[in-house]
């Protein structure tokens, strides 16, 4: 089974233990405490949408890719359920991250990315970095929260170490904050799985 197929199934039989329907609550943490000013806005491996109709509803303006064509049809039926002003500010996109299309747009001031790095980073951290240098610019912010290699579990998000992140996403951007918190609670349990919160700015020069 390729991945596509892989992470489609997981949509096609509901085993998405990450999808909380509720927009992460250390995005709302960090916009807020941050102060990042609504702009057009990129959320890589966006699932369902949750969080890219949330920013929308803050007044971003938002791409949502993933490439899981199931997950993207979750994510315009919950656009369609939104005020039509705040539904023209999001759009979606099925696409692969590894081999992004024209349409995929930017540069873009701001992304988000939850649980989407610390997947591609297995396959492929250079290709998951070479997206990112195409779709922002100097000085764009972006926020990745991702499984925390101090807490590794089976079954679990994938972790990743401080040193990795240093490493690899350093490669581009300066770690501006770096933080532990723990994901909301997963779906149908208490348990909240530990992370790191990156906090990212990008270099004018790399
Ligand atoms: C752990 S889920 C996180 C989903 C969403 N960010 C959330 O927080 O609910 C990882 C997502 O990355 C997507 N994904 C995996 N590989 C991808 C790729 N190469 N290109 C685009 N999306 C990918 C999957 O389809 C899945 O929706």
């Amino acid at each position: 089974m390729s991945e596509l197929e892989r992470w489609n199934s997981r949509y096609a039989s509901g085993d998405m233990p990450w999808d909380t329907g509720k927009p992460s609550s250390e995005l709302l943490r960090v916009l807020d405490e941050e102060q990042i000013p609504p702009c057009r806005a990129i959320d890589l491996g966006c699932g369902t949408g949750t969080n890219a109709v949330c920013l929308a509803e803050r007044g971003f303006d938002v791409t949502g890719v993933d490439f899981s064509p199931l997950a993207i049809d979750r994510c315009r039926q919950r656009a369609l359920a939104l005020n039509p002003e705040v539904g023209r500010r999001v759009r979606f996109l099925v696409a692969d991250l590894f081999a992004p299309p024209e349409q995929i747009g930017g540069p873009y001031p701001f992304f988000f990315d939850r649980g989407c790095y610390h997947v591609l980073r297995r396959t492929d951290v250079q290709g998951y970095l070479k997206t990112l240098e195409r779709i922002t610019g100097a000085n764009a912010v972006g926020l990745v929260l991702a499984g925390n290699a101090r807490e590794p579990m089976e079954p679990g998000p994938p972790v990743v170490t401080e040193a990795e992140i240093r490493a690899e996403l350093g490669q581009l951007f300066d770690v501006v904050r770096l933080r532990e918190f723990r994901f909301d609670p997963l779906k149908g349990e208490e348990w909240q799985p530990l992370a790191w919160s990156c906090l990212l700015r990008r270099r004018v020069r790399p």
